[in-house]
This record gives structure tokens, C-alpha cells and sequence, in this order.
């Protein structure tokens, strides 16, 4: 385990030209393809925004990434105690990251932590004022990385394989906010 980043000189941001996607490396070789060869084109054709993390002083360098879109889930795959809360339409919007990852440089020195975070803050943002969104989603690819979601909060639906996780937006809101009443 390296250093912990200290936030301030990070930022994120949409993917651009700009950023040496070549480069990037997390140890899974569909992620380093997809940010190698698909980013670009998904966001020229607006399927997903890529948004990427990078230390201000190399801002070429993507020391993580994720991916946001707007999606749906069926109401019946929420359990029951969150689809009760829900109103009866057959789907509920979501918005889903669908790849997270860090680069193999930045593991275990809190990349991921501010890529996810990020995700959830974008995502009660747009909620509040932008679009419909009753919960955040995630792929999380492997059984071995739930439990990193698992830590922010993250519930697994029943039977995914691979497995996917939820978290409803105003738990988001709440733990993002802690105080503040989510309306
Ligand atoms: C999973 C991944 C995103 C974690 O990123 P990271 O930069 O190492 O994570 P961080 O250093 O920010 O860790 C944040 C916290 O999560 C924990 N964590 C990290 N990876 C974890 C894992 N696989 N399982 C459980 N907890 C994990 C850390 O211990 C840390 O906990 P702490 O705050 O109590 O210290 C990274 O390992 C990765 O990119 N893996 C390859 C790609 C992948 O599997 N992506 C996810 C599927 S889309």
C-alpha cells in the first residue's frame, strides 16, 4: 500500500483528448480496453460520461475512472421494504456507474474512495434538480469487489450474476449530507 492522496490535488472530470487513455492500467484487461478503446466513442455517442481522476500536478495521467449513465431497474428487483417506498411503474430510474477503476499506480491509496464518492455526490446532484433518479447502481464485475461497495453503503439485488448493487439516492443524500433532511 502506497500514500494516502491528499484530495486537494485531484480532481475529476469528463474524459478528454487530452488524457493518455493508452497509459492506463487497473489489472483488469475489459476495463483497460474499455477506457483504451470505448470511452471515446460512448461518450461521443452519449451512452455514458466517462469522468476521470487526475493529480493536477500530471493532468494527462488518469489515475482512475467511471462511468456514469442514466438507466432503469424493475420495481421487483428492488427488495420489498425499498419497492414499497416506490410508486408502482414497472421501472424505477437509476443512474449507473457502470465501470469504476483505479490505476494499478493508485490502488489502496484512496482513489477508488474519491472515484465512488464522486459518482454518489453527481449523482444526488443531478437527482435534486436535474432528472428522476431513485437510486444509484453499480456492476460491480467480480464477487470479490462487492465489499468495496459494500463499504459506501452499496446493497446487493438478489441473484445478479455478475453482481450488482444498489443504494437508494436519499441514504446517498443522507450519508453525503449527514444533518441535512433529504425532502
Ligand atoms: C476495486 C478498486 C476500484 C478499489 O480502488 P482503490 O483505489 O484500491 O480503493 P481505495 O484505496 O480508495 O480504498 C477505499 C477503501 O476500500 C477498501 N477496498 C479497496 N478494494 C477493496 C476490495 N476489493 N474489497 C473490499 N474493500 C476494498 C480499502 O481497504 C479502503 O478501505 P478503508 O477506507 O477502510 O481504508 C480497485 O482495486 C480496482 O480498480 N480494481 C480493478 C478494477 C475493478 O475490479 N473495478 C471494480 C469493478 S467495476
Amino acid at each position: 500500500m502506497g500514500q494516502r492522496l491528499s484530495d486537494s490535488q485531484y480532481r475529476i472530470e469528463p474524459l478528454n483528448t487530452s488524457h493518455d487513455r493508452a497509459a492506463f492500467s487497473c489489472g483488469e484487461a475489459a476495463l483497460d480496453r474499455y477506457i483504451r478503446q470505448s470511452a471515446g466513442q460512448d461518450m461521443r455517442r452519449r451512452v455514458t460520461v466517462v469522468y476521470v481522476l487526475v493529480d493536477a500536478a500530471a493532468p494527462r495521467t488518469i489515475a482512475g475512472f467511471y462511468t456514469l449513465s442514466a438507466s432503469s431497474v424493475s420495481l421487483h428487483d428492488f427488495p420489498l421494504e425499498m419497492a414499497r417506498q416506490l410508486p408502482k411503474y414497472p421501472s424505477v430510474p437509476v443512474a449507473l456507474v457502470g465501470r469504476l477503476a483505479s490505476s494499478l499506480h493508485c490502488q489502496g491509496q484512496g482513489c477508488g474512495a474519491l472515484l465512488i464518492v464522486d459518482a454518489l455526490a453527481r449523482s444526488c446532484a443531478i437527482s435534486g434538480t436535474g432528472m428522476g433518479v431513485a437510486a444509484v447502481v453499480v456492476d460491480a464485475k467480480t464477487e470479490q469487489v462487492t465489499a468495496f461497495y459494500e463499504k459506501y453503503g452499496f446493497m446487493r439485488f438478489h441473484a445478479t450474476t455478475p453482481p450488482r448493487l444498489f443504494i437508494p439516492i436519499r441514504t446517498a443524500q443522507q450519508a453525503l449530507s449527514p444533518g441535512q433532511t433529504a425532502d
